[in-house]
């Protein structure tokens, strides 16, 4: 069991009063004290994961855990992070910028993207990142460019297309994938033909693939490995190099809704590691070093959001929804993804299950809809519906549609609670407008 196969935070309990709590912090106090919406993140749940992580892999030991930034970034997990022992998987100049203020070691730092920019390879160069993972034929020449200008080498992974695509229950392989990220297998040895031959100023550590998101199979990494690794030895036979990383992506699954049974990190860990131990063997050769970039499994059951409960409408023989005082704009995934999430009432969680209701949002679209169909105790106005799984891809995704300024961020540990993101305000909403001078004063 490791903890993103909970949907809860591992801390959440209901107290005394009657109130949902999360390591020791009341979620109707925390509404009070912040406001609402309010995402919560438990610093205990965080901390778990990571170890779990780090337990599942401590036979393999070339593993390398980074943390995917796109699913959370910001400075105080950043930090976190970075004391566990994880590094980062960066996507963007902000990312970067992020976690280089955080106080990362930018070593352990590897950039992915399929379409960087100069600005951006220029700033992975200037703070001496670990790796780039290259995704194309432009950022090849571009990146080599750059860094010859610097007088640096650029120590890079080819990313991949394996030909393998996950859904979350099922997958298929096929030879190549209409995807827009990385090289195609057809593509790899022209890429290191020009690594080899021309772009002296990239140095070749190994190769990178991502399969997915929210994955609850398990075969498919040993699949993942399997390809990887073949490629590698094909590679360093035809080229006479000696390539021997393989950054194997994030994916791994968390738990929404009881429907959902993703695998433990430790059933992840055994099937990577015994494919990898059966391609040393079969191989004749020494023990890559492994990367692995998840995201959503370590941060998502961490995290929850907290709404006040407003309006509420009954369609004759029809829905009755009632209305949060948040919704897409903080979290895009049901509107995106069709996500399906758990909610309880906070101030009432264990009160009987009494109607069933859809969670609609409050921004201006009729697809705003948290969660369809909730059996919820008789939600009332004032009640704090305690939305779980929100760690992942919901700030990380949010937006200001409507103007609407976005939520602060809490972290919660053994019954304090800091502000690690504040709520933006209406003036932070006009900081970047300006009013040409021909429009006239106010
Ligand atoms: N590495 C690479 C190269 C990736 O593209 C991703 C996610 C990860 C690692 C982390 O994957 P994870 O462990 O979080 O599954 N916005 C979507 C998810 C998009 C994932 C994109 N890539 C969502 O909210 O479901």
């Amino acid at each position: 069991m490791s903890a993103n196969q909970n949907i809860k935070p591992l801390t959440t309990r209901i107290n005394e009063n009657g109130n949902l709590e999360i390591s020791g912090c009341d979620l109707t106090e925390l509404a009070g004290t912040f406001s609402t919406p309010l995402y919560v993140l438990d610093e205990v749940t965080l901390r778990t994961i990571c170890n779990d992580y780090k337990e599942a892999f401590k036979r393999y030991p070339e593993t390398r855990l980074l943390f995917a930034s796109k699913s959370l970034c910001t400075l105080a997990t950043s930090r976190i992070f970075s004391q566990e022992g994880f590094g980062f998987d960066v996507v963007s100049d902000g990312e970067m910028f992020t976690v280089n203020h955080a106080g990362v070691n930018m070593k352990t730092v590897l950039f992915n993207g399929n379409n960087k920019s100069i600005d951006e390879l220029t700033l992975a160069l200037e703070l001496g990142i670990g790796r780039i993972s290259v995704d194309n034929f432009l950022e090849l020449s571009l990146l080599n460019e750059l860094a010859l200008k610097e007088g640096k080498t650029a120590d890079i992974l080819l990313r991949i297309t394996p030909g393998i695509e996950c859904h979350t229950h099922e997958y298929i392989q096929t030879g190549h994938l209409d995807s827009k990220f990385g090289f195609d297998l057809t593509q790899i040895d022209s890429a290191i033909e020009l690594i080899k031959d021309e772009y002296k100023s990239l140095n070749i550590k190994g190769l990178h693939a991502h399969i997915g998101s929210q994955i609850f199979e398990t075969k498919v990494y040993k699949d993942e490995v399997d390809i990887l690794f073949e490629q590698m030895i094909r590679i360093n036979k035809k080229f006479a190099l000696n390539i021997d990383e393989l950054n194997l992506g994030g994916g791994l699954g968390v738990k929404y809704t009881d429907a959902d049974h993703p695998p433990s990190t430790f059933e992840i860990a055994d099937i990577i590691i015994n494919a990898l131990e059966e391609n040393i063997k079969k191989y004749g050769t020494k023990p890559p070093v492994i990367y692995l970039e998840p995201g959503r499994s370590i941060v998502c059951t961490a995290g929850v959001t907290l709404y006040t409960i407003g309006s509420s409408k009954q369609v004759p023989h029809g829905t009755k929804y009632v209305s949060v005082d948040g919704g897409m704009a903080d979290n895009p995934r049901p509107s995106m993804y069709q996500a399906k999430y758990t909610a309880r009432i906070a101030n009432k969680p264990d009160a009987a299950p009494l109607e069933t209701v859809t969670i609609a949002g409050r921004y201006c679209e009729s697809g705003d809809i948290l969660i369809k169909d909730i059996s919820l105790p008789h939600p009332e106005e004032g009640d704090i519906l305690c939305v779980y799984d929100t760690g992942a891809y919901n700030y990380s995704m949010s937006s200001n549609y409507n103007r609407v300024p976005k939520p602060a961020m809490v972290l919660v540990n053994n019954g304090s609670a800091d502000i690690i993101i504040e709520r933006e305000t209406l003036q932070d909403l006009i900081r970047n407008d300006r009013i040409p001078k021909r429009l006239g004063e106010t």
